[in-house]
């Protein structure tokens, strides 16, 4: 199939519409979010659920998120919902923040992976609210990657991996936070984080300060354990390079890598100064947000460009650095240096 491109600028309305009429008409459309681009079908239509499961090569088993842009819709698809949640909306959203809720019979079953609750959330960006809107749907739509590669943040990189697989691409800007939506279960007996996100855990306990975190957070899933988000038991944001993350201090790190000196640095960019072998600054130590914006960016310029091994400063695991630690451990298969 051919992949459509459609433009912003002056032709935003006339894209907006046809990309409508795409997922009415049973199709899938990447758009833009304000956290990775994501990979749209209608939520009501189980044909058009399967064709985004096959475009990304995704396990049945691992549910989608379904966008929406007003709470009508949320109470369509979602049942008993708890007093907490709906607070935690109301400060987050529109944002990247993801609830875990009881669903009805209304959503596709295999949106819902085979489970009876449903993960929702109302995206702040305008071009997604915009396409919501003019659809007349709720959207299901999982991170528009390849099943394994790191998410999108381009329409480049959906390029990359979806051409020819899906019927269109709005070529938008690129995503400004970098890293998927924090993702909070209330079908738990506590309110459990499951993915962090640019929605932080410190902001979430202001809310809910009885949050537990989900121990697939911080660390690899056994064999055959039953998890709460299926999303975590499979390998992510995997590069073909073969990556450690180190766990060190400024000045530890620079003298491991130099020492090494067999692959690249994903450095700070307060200890580029010091690293005298190959590296790449992915932000600042200072401002986690500025490492979620170009972390995936940067997992594909590893293999794009060729490199084999790379050693990656951890972040701090508070505010977004939580975030970018957790897509880090597994883009590192697990494999952690602490110094
Ligand atoms: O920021 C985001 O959330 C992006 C943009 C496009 O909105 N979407 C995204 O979707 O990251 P995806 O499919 O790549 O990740 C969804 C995560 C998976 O880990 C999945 O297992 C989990 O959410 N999830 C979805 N429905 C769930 C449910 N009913 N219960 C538990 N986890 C669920
Ligand atoms: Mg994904």
């Amino acid at each position: 199939m051919k992949t459509k491109r459609l433009l912003m600028g002056e032709n935003k309305e006339k894209s907006i519409k046809t990309a409508a009429e795409i997922l009415n008409n049973g199709g899938v459309v990447a758009m833009p979010t304000e956290t990775v681009y994501g990979l749209a079908a209608s939520a009501y239509d189980s044909s058009a659920i399967e064709k985004v499961f096959i475009a990304k090569g995704r396990p049945q088993d691992n549910p989608l998120i379904v966008h929406i842009a007003d709470y009508e819709t949320l109470k369509e698809i979602a049942c008993n919902i708890p007093q907490k949640a709906l607070e935690c909306a109301t400060v987050f959203w529109p944002g990247p923040f993801t609830m875990v809720l009881k669903r009805t019979q209304r959503i596709a079953p295999c949106v819902a992976g085979g489970l009876d609750t449903v993960a929702v959330r109302m995206p702040n960006n305008d071009i997604a609210l915009s396409l919501i809107k003019e659809s007349g749907l709720a959207l299901a739509a999982p991170s528009a990657n390849s099943s394994g590669k790191p998410s999108p943040t381009t329409a480049h990189h959906v390029l990359a991996d979806l051409d020819g697989k899906i019927d269109a691409v709005i070529m938008g800007e690129r995503s400004g936070v970098g890293v998927e939506s924090t993702v909070v279960s209330f079908v738990c007996e506590k309110p459990r984080l499951l993915r962090p996100g640019a929605v932080t855990l410190e902001q979430l306990k202001e809310i809910i300060p009885e949050i537990e975190v989900d121990k697939a957070v911080l660390s690899s899933p056994k064999e055959g354990e039953k998890v709460s988000s299926p999303g975590m038991k499979y390998k992510h944001y995997a590069p073909k390079c073969e990556l450690y993350l180190v766990e060190a201090d400024i000045s530890d790190f620079a003298k491991f890598v130099n020492e090494k000196n067999d692959g690249v640095a994903l450095c700070f960019s307060e200890e580029k100064e010091h690293i005298c072998t190959q590296s790449i600054v992915y932000g600042s130590k200072e401002n986690p947000e500025s490492l979620a914006y170009t972390l995936f960016d940067i997992l594909r310029e590893l293999d794009l460009k060729g490199i084999e091994r790379g050693y990656v400063h951890a972040p701090e695991k508070s505010g977004v650095g939580l975030a970018v630690y957790n897509r880090l451990i597994r883009a590192c298969g697990y494999k952690v240096i602490k110094l």
